[in-house]
């Protein structure tokens, strides 16, 4: 991995680090504010990034042009005088955001065959508690990070392990690796090996600790989500207590629910206080504006009503939902209602970490519903989705001025030409690799 980014000085007041760069290339982005599916294009593109954010966006204009003080072609005055990083033809756009993802799971991608409570008995549980040892944790820590940045996901929101010292050591190799995370203690104290479960006072402890050292480090690049499991393995006083502890540090919380058909008849035996799946995370009080639920498949329409109405989010993880045979995610529901959606990997049930493969996903996944999704919506999940998703979309998820510089250049065909034929090549084809990332302006990936 690479960090080729200068650390310049901080932008004032801001905090933030980075340097003071300009790249050229083709540029696709979405906008925020215009809808599920509003791109924008420009084939010969300067982006200028200042103290880690995003100052320009502009057509590239030569540099007689762009003299010091005057107005460009580009019309705007004061042009852009700095050095410039030529990536053409690659194109750049914005960071992938992906919204679901399990640190301890990187071993095991691509082992299913079996629907979701065997498969996590038989193939996660035991993964799972080999982070028991720190030497592993420290292994694969940043082989984690690296799978990450090399499929161009700059932002992620990550499920860690029930192990404090494990996720301490994911938070470390975040820290060191550039990316952008929210990473939480997987909670468990119920309904799984005892390698892995932690008892409620001891996990709550931990949580304490590790939001203490690591939420808002590096002036916010990294968060802590609360993390229930999912209600099997989480006793009614943990999801409490997480519940609380959320609320009263204004922390995101993370969690999966109704995934498959089997896991919500058994969440519903072992909390038989909810009428439905949904209801028992709102009996304890894990669902508000601050909830990320991921898979959101066998919900019923008032489930999703209420979902709406309390303001919580969805991780959309369709390579998993077709790997596990969990089924098909009605995003309709989400769009409908006007809840926030973003694209995850759900590695490892699904089979890689790469978001362009579950762009792929989500489209076949509507098409099995009879929807078809345009590559622009597609795109808007993996990035700006994700973001809005997360709570950070005013700080990341597309290339407009303010925003902090999540960046990526990707090498396309040169053949692919103009906003359809690039988004269907990075959303459909397997042709696109992502050659360089960027962090705040910081290089976090460059492809050897
Ligand atoms: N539900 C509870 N734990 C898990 C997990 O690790 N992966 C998936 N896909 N679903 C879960
Ligand atoms: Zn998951």
């Amino acid at each position: 991995m690479s960090r080729d980014g200068d650390r310049g000085a901080a932008a004032p007041g801001s905090g933030i680090l980075g340097p003071t760069l300009g790249l050229r290339g083709r540029l696709l982005t979405p906008v925020t504010g215009a809808g599920d599916s509003a791109v924008r294009y420009l084939d010969d593109a300067l982006l200028v990034v200042e103290g880690g954010r995003i100052a320009r966006v502009e057509p590239f204009a030569p540099v007689t042009a762009r003299g010091a003080g005057a107005a460009g072609a580009s019309g705007v005055a004061g042009a852009f005088t700095g050095p410039v990083l030529d990536l053409r033809p690659a194109v750049l756009v914005p960071g992938f955001v992906d919204t679901h993802v399990h640190f301890p799971q990187t071993r095991v991608v691509g082992q299913a065959g079996a629907p979701l409570l065997e498969w996590l008995e038989r193939t996660i549980f035991p993964e799972e508690a080999r982070f028991r040892s720190e030497a592993y944790a420290r292994a694969v820590a940043p082989e984690f990070t690296f799978s990450l940045a090399a499929a161009g996901t700059t932002t992620a929101c990550i499920f860690g392990s029930s192990d404090e010292r494990a996720t301490d050591l994911l938070f470390e190799a975040l820290a060191a690796s550039g990316l952008r995370a929210l990473a939480g203690v997987t909670l468990m104290d119920q309904r799984c090996p005892d390698a892995l479960r932690v008892p409620r006072e001891a996990a709550m402890a931990a949580c304490a600790r590790l939001a203490e050292r690591w939420h808002g480090h590096d002036a916010g690049r990294l968060g802590f989500a609360v993390t229930p499991r999912f209600a099997l393995s989480c006793s009614r006083a943990l999801m409490e207590d997480a519940a609380r502890f959320a609320e009263e540090r204004g922390l995101l919380v993370q969690t999966h629910v109704a995934e498959n058909l089997a896991e919500g008849v058994a969440v519903l035996a072992e909390h038989p206080f909810a009428e439905d799946y949904l209801g028992i995370y709102e009996a304890v009080g894990l669902v508000g504006k601050r909830t990320l639920l991921a898979h959101a498949i066998h919900l019923s329409g008032h489930e999703w009503d209420r979902v709406a109405a309390r303001g919580a989010s969805i991780a959309h993880c369709p390579d998993s939902n077709f790997f596990l045979g969990s089924g098909r995610m009605r995003l309709r529901e989400a769009r409908a209602r006007g809840v926030a959606v973003g694209l995850g990997s759900d590695v490892a049930a699904g089979r890689s970490f790469d978001l362009r493969r579950a762009m792929a996903y989500a489209y076949d996944n509507a098409l099995c519903l009879g929807d078809r999704l345009r590559a622009q919506e597609l795109f808007t999940l993996a990035t700006l989705g994700g973001a809005r998703a997360l709570g950070l979309d005013g700080v990341t998820g597309s290339l407009e001025v303010g925003k902090e510089a999540d960046v990526l250049a990707v090498e396309l065909p040169d053949h692919a030409e103009g906003e359809d034929a690039l988004l269907a090549q990075l959303a459909f084809a397997d042709a696109g690799r992502v050659t360089r990332a960027w962090v705040r302006g910081v290089g976090v990936y460059a492809r050897r």
